[in-house]
């Protein structure tokens, strides 16, 4: 079976291909032809991922998935969310969404947050929604050079250090997009 992961994110493409089962052919947007933007206009996490597996399903009659990240943090209710990529402006500078995000926080003791992914399947006419959740708290500075985004500034629940200061095989384990994808996974192997 033919499956579409709805991005073109070498890393996380190479990531699920690989814990696939083998009659699966996991192909990209590059792979059928699709290199317009595709909107990402909806107001909630799920929203966005809904929107992106449905366009290509619609428009590419291809069975596909896509997923869709925010960082919720407690004391902001629940901002940056789905706007996360673009808190600092257009520029998705991940500099300036840690920076904005450190001081609208300031010195404000609710550190709470979570990172929640959102993966939506559209598999032979049926939708199926996957979410993996991982819960932490803000730090006050940056810290740890790994990872991308938030990392230096997200310490997950139980450890003492940050996301960018664990290894990539660690973090793919403890993540939401891992979590999520776990349920995708196990999922299709049924
Ligand atoms: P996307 O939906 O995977 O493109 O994620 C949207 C935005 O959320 C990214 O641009 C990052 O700012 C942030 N983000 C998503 N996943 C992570 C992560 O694992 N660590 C830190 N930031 C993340």
């Amino acid at each position: 079976m033919k499956l579409v992961f709805a991005s073109n994110n070498k890393n996380k493409l190479q990531e699920i291909r690989h814990q696939l089962p083998a009659d699966i052919e996991l192909l990209s947007l590059e792979d059928i032809g699709c290199t317009e933007d595709i909107p990402e206009t909806a107001e909630t996490i799920e929203g966005n991922a809904i929107l992106k597996a449905n366009y290509v399903t619609e428009k590419y009659g291809y069975n596909c998935f896509a997923d869709d990240t925010g960082l919720e943090v407690d004391a902001l209710n629940g901002a940056p969310g789905v706007y996360s990529a673009r808190y600092a402006g257009e520029a998705k500078d991940a500099n300036a969404n840690m920076d904005k995000l450190l001081t609208e926080l300031s010195n404000n003791p609710n550190r709470n947050a979570n990172f929640k992914t959102v993966i939506a399947l559209n598999l032979d006419g049926e939708q199926h929604l996957f979410t993996g959740i991982v819960n932490g708290v803000i730090t006050t500075e940056k810290t740890g050079e790994q990872g991308f985004g938030y990392d230096p500034v997200f310490q997950p629940e139980g450890l003492a250090v940050t996301f960018a200061q664990i290894s990539l095989d660690e973090k793919a384990r403890l993540s939401h997009r891992g979590r999520a994808v776990k349920q995708l996974i196990d999922f299709l192997k049924k």
